[in-house]
């Protein structure tokens, strides 16, 4: 008697309701497809070059005739979207990141090229100066200072010339104020009206972008007069009231897209901008969370497959829409198996 006092009068049982995988799958209130991710690709000059970024097993900076060849993979694998990011030779860097809107640059040469190649793959530049720059920076540097107003216009110019090479939308990380306006009023001037933008709208100075900036060689240099990091326009992590503010201005300004940066750590951004905003919301697993499952998987301490998963669909559960992850391809397997 005393033993079935506590269950008989349990009228809610939990467990009921994940006795099995079906009752699990049916009750599911999240789930993860290749439709929901973006694959973020590095690019190199050459041909035949395919380099694994030490920090980042499995992902390669690669000339375009090896991307071409996994751009096709990627779409058969159900995968609609890349990120580009281009790994800029130091003799093109100056201070006004003017090869970034060279028509002929390495960039605009990968944007034709993956259009021509899989003409329904959304084709998603990165726009910021930062690979551009001498200085490691997201804009242009006088007197010790990234100045705002002057690297907009070169952040319109390096928008334009991607539009014009054939991107579907371009996706600013560089934190500059009033730069969505301005790119959305020079597409529009200029014909580009199904051009869209994917605004970095909330993006944190953080230390999980490492491996990326050596990726691209792009991290902020010594030098005196040249700021050691990028606080002044990457958002302080402390807040979160701040990333609202600036979603709502960029939603203001003509964004389609917002999305919030890092990923992992940031999942209560993404809930709020989403729960505040009715727009797609994007999360970008960035290159420093890659890097510490890589790693733990490497020492045997995390289960890679189970880990990927379970990392993607907590961004799909804090109302993403969009994900940008470097394990695209890997969990695109994994669900399409
Ligand atoms: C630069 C840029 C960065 C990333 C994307 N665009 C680095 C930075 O802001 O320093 C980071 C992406 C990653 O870490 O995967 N505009």
């Amino acid at each position: 008697m005393c033993q079935n006092f506590i269950t008989m009068h349990l009228y809610n049982r939990h467990r009921r309701l994940r006795k099995n995988e079906s009752i699990r799958s049916l009750i599911r209130e999240n789930s993860l497809t290749p439709n929901d991710f973006i694959l973020p690709i590095f690019l190199a000059e050459g041909q035949g070059v395919k380099e694994e970024i030490t920090s980042m097993p499995g992902i390669y900076r690669q000339s375009l005739d090896n991307t071409i060849k996994e751009v096709k993979e990627i779409w058969d694998l159900g995968i609609k979207a890349v990120n580009i990011y281009c790994k800029v030779s130091d003799n093109l860097k100056d201070n006004t990141g003017k090869e970034s809107w060279n028509p002929n640059g390495l960039m605009q040469n990968t944007i034709k090229a993956i259009k021509d190649a899989v003409p329904e793959m959304i084709v998603m530049p990165d726009v910021a100066l930062d690979p551009y720059s001498v200085y490691g920076h997201d804009g242009i540097i006088k007197n010790g200072e990234v100045i705002n107003d002057e690297t907009v216009d070169a952040l319109v110019k390096m928008t334009l010339s991607h539009a014009e090479a054939g991107a579907d939308f371009v996706a600013p990380s560089d934190m500059m104020d009033g730069r969505i306006g301005a790119m959305r009023m020079a597409l529009e001037e200029n014909g580009f009206h199904n051009v869209g933008i994917m605004t970095y709208a909330a993006k944190y100075a953080s230390s999980f972008y490492g491996p990326f900036r050596s990726a691209l060689d792009s991290a902020p240099v010594d030098g005196e007069n040249i700021p050691q990091d990028k606080k002044t326009y990457q958002m302080d992590y402390h807040n979160s009231e701040e990333a609202l503010r600036e979603a709502i201005a960029d939603v203001e300004e003509g964004a389609d897209i917002l999305m919030v940066k890092p990923g992992m750590a940031y999942l209560d951004i993404v809930k709020l901008v989403k729960d505040n905003l009715q727009v797609p919301v994007s999360v970008y697993q960035v290159s420093g969370e890659y890097a510490m499952i890589k790693a733990a998987v490497e020492k045997g301490w995390l289960d890679n497959d189970k880990v990927i998963l379970e990392s993607l669909t907590a961004f799909k559960r804090a109302g993403a829409d969009l994900i940008s992850t470097y394990f695209a391809k890997e969990a695109a397997r994994l669900l399409n198996k």
